[in-house]
């Protein structure tokens, strides 16, 4: 059995049981709840203002967290780390603060295949500021066709914003390649990290980005936290997007004077024992084997694709299009079924113990690149083995029988 399974109750437990849809939301890890509740039990009081012991203690877990987060995404100062209460909230920051300073006729670039939460703040950016949105396209398969940026960047581009890891294929985009075309004619970009956090550490030094954004919940931590790294230098000089408590270092009715960053960026009580369970998972899993990990999900996806490719009826959107083994992928696979509705496969999946998700994946731009409504999904997490792939494979003969 694999080991990390009794670190995940629900998963030991069994109440969990198949459980295949890690990209919505991975199970809790115990380093993690085990953190959340010592700091609810012995030490909570609200942060950032307190100077009494407990007050001190509490606030120092919490900075201890951010450096947590830092060391986790290869950051060089845990004050680029912003708290935020996810991804979405993250991209929404970026999109209000950086593109406060943008004008009527720039250009923001994003990738076709992206989670709504990487598409909507920048439509809403345009429609605010007089922008242009460009689209980066995806082949029929959904690959991103960086190929295309070279055509598509011109002297109006601002910012491109691309997904690490699709949450609806896996592909992973070659984003050393766009940082570098974009760093050229010095165009700021960020990435949405959200589906790629939870399988491993991050470097956004060698990546190469300005924005880098990930999710609690999705990386075995506590949902409502999340967070965004920016390079300091672009962070000293944006303006704030909340206005509140604790951004400020003077408030008078003549005008207010913000905080340095990263306060700046955190108005209010922010959630503190989120952010000490982010914490906590970033420091988890900075101290996992990683490229035995990498291999173990490779070859499950390949299982996973290889139960797939049994049957006629099922088509799997796959952009890699070789084995799983062999490319740079997430373990996330979407897949459609001659005659069947995604819900009703979840709903005859899920009856039989297996838990995937149906839909379009908050992805709608590129279920109309695949010429779809919706699909089926199954993502794999750390702690999934060949147990998993094998009651998979008998939900799935069983849902074609009911579903033919
Ligand atoms: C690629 C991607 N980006 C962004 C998000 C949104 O993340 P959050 O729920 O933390 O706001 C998701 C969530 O599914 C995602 O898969």
């Amino acid at each position: 059995m694999n080991s990390f399974r009794n670190l995940f109750p629900a998963i030991a437990s069994g109440r969990a049981r198949t459980y295949l849809d890690n990209a919505a939301m991975t199970q809790i890890a115990k380093p993690v709840t085990d953190r959340m509740a010592e700091f609810e039990a012995d030490g909570r009081s609200n942060v950032k203002r307190g100077i009494y012991p407990l007050a001190t203690r509490a606030n120092d877990a919490f900075e201890a967290a951010r450096a947590s987060v830092a060391a986790f995404m290869g950051a060089k100062d845990k004050d680029e780390v912003i708290f935020t209460s996810g991804a979405t909230a993250a991209i929404n920051l970026v999109a209000h603060a950086y593109g406060a300073g943008l004008k009527s006729g720039d250009e923001i670039m994003v990738g076709e295949g992206e989670h709504h939460a990487n598409i909507v703040p920048w439509q809403m950016l345009c429609e605010r500021k007089g922008l242009e949105l460009v689209v980066l396209p995806v082949d029929g398969d959904g690959h991103l066709q960086i190929e295309k940026m070279v055509d598509l960047i011109s002297d109006r581009t601002r910012l491109i914003a691309v997904t690490h890891g699709s949450n609806v294929t896996g592909a992973v985009t070659d984003v050393r390649i766009i940082t570098s075309m974009a760093r050229k004619r010095g165009i700021p970009v960020l990435i949405d990290g959200a589906q790629r956090a939870g399988h491993g550490p991050v470097d956004v030094a060698s990546i190469g980005c300005d924005f880098y954004v990930l999710s609690g919940h999705k990386m075995f931590g506590p949902t409502g936290i999340g967070a965004l790294w920016a390079r300091s230098e672009l962070l000293q000089d944006l303006p704030p997007f909340l206005g509140g408590g604790e951004m400020i270092t003077r408030v008078s009715f003549d005008g207010t004077e913000f905080a340095p960053p990263p306060h700046r960026f955190e108005a209010g009580t922010p959630p503190v024992t989120q952010a000490i369970g982010l914490g906590a998972a970033a420091d988890w899993l900075r101290g996992l084997e990683w490229a035995e990990i990498t291999t173990a999900e490779r070859e499950l996806t390949q299982s996973l694709l290889d139960v797939l490719n049994q049957h006629k009826r099922i088509a799997v959107w796959d952009p890699m299009g070789v084995a799983a083994g062999k490319v740079p992928r997430l373990p996330i696979l979407s897949f459609t079924v001659e005659g069947a509705h995604p819900h009703d496969i979840c709903e005859v999946m899920g009856g039989e113990g297996v838990a995937l998700r149906g839909g379009h994946h908050c992805a709608q731009p590129l279920m109309s690149a695949f010429g779809v409504d919706a699909t089926t999904r199954a993502s794999l997490a750390l702690y999934n083995d060949e147990t998993d792939i094998e009651a998979f494979d008998k939900a799935i003969t069983r849902m074609l029988k009911v579903l033919s």
